[in-house]
């Protein structure tokens, strides 16, 4: 498989199927990017601005957060227990389906 569908929900309940490759080792933030939707990834996905930070919607089971991840959701604004960074997640053929909503700025 080399293309995903992908659901976000953007900040106004609009919801965007998106095709996203699995094949360029690309980020929900950069897809996010991709399709002019409303993240900024300052960033550059490094963890470290949150501009990316999304809620999962779907049942899908995402790789473990890593150390930075979570310090950077520490000390974000409006996080949940499904709160992720966007840039942390990397485009997987097991991830078609997935619907995440972007987190308020
Ligand atoms: Fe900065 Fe994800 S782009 S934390």
């Amino acid at each position: 498989m080399d293309n995903i569908k992908v659901t976000i929900v953007d900040r106004e309940g609009k919801e965007h199927e998106l095709d996203a490759p699995t094949d360029m080792g690309m980020s929900i933030m950069e897809l996010c990017k991709a399709y002019e939707l409303p993240v900024e990834g300052t960033c550059g996905g490094m963890a470290l601005c949150a501009s990316c930070h999304v809620y999962l919607l779907s049942d899908h089971i995402l790789p473990e957060q890593s150390d930075d991840e979570l310090a950077m959701l520490d000390s974000a604004f409006f996080v949940k227990p499904n709160s992720r960074l966007g840039c942390q997640i990397k485009l997987k053929d097991e991830l078609d389906g997935l619907k995440l909503e972007l987190a308020p700025v």
